[in-house]
């Protein structure tokens, strides 16, 4: 695995672009984000906020919350996408991820705001996490959704990944993806900074 320096996690920020053109920036959480993650959570509709938990919540528990803002802790990451809306920066989406060193895996969900749902954000994101695992070394992406979630599988094959069974789980379906290589279409901050970090260990 790449050594991550987490003193300076907006290093890792990334500015991705809607099908319109207008800009989203994609960065880690912080603990200032606490208030505004929960809310972000209970503005979703209760049917995405069910494909996201896999089940019927209304807000993220207290403990969970903390967990999130916790950036780094047990290998877990939560991002956040925010935009300007009306001269304020806004939460329109998340993801959190898992990375596994031992089976260079990385395990990841995903949501999108419904006002902002098929704007071309969640693709943008699923592109971003692709450089994010790359920048750990991973080469197993994955995740797993309900198999009545159009929105979800419709992205994941569009992104090229692959569907297979949950493990322990007939209502879901898990997509993953192999990788190989560096990514080519949509450089990260992460992958800048882990292929700087490879570059100095070499010539040392
Ligand atoms: C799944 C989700 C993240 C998709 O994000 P999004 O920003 O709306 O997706 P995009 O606009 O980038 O769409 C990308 C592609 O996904 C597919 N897609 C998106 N919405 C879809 C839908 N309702 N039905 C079928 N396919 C869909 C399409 O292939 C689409 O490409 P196209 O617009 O060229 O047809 C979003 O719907 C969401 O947040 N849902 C609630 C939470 C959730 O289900 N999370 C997944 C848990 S792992």
């Amino acid at each position: 695995m790449t050594a991550f320096r987490f003193d300076d996690l907006r290093q890792h920020s990334d500015i991705l672009r809607l099908r319109t053109g207008e800009p989203v920036t994609v960065r880690f959480i912080e603990p200032g984000d606490a208030e505004a993650l929960q809310a972000y959570f209970r503005s979703l509709s209760t049917r995405s906020r069910y494909n996201r938990f896999l089940g019927a919540i209304s807000e993220l528990p207290a403990t969970q919350l903390d967990q999130f803002i916790d950036v780094g802790q047990a290998d877990r990451f939560s991002v956040v996408a925010v935009m300007s809306i009306d001269g304020a920066d806004t939460i329109v989406g998340e993801t959190r991820y898992a990375f596994d060193a031992e089976t260079d895996s990385f395990e990841f969900g995903l949501s999108i705001d419904d006002r902002w749902q098929g704007h071309g954000i969640g693709s943008a994101l699923l592109g971003n996490l692709e450089c994010r695992a790359a920048a750990f070394g991973a080469h197993r992406l994955f995740g797993d959704t309900l198999r009545s979630n159009d929105a979800m599988i419709g992205l994941a094959r569009k992104s090229g990944f692959a569907f297979t069974h949950s493990p322990g789980d007939w209502k879901l379906v898990r997509f993953e993806k192999h990788t190989v290589g560096a990514p080519q279409e949509i450089p990260c901050a992460s992958w800048r900074l882990a292929a700087q970090q490879m570059a100095m260990q070499v010539s040392a």
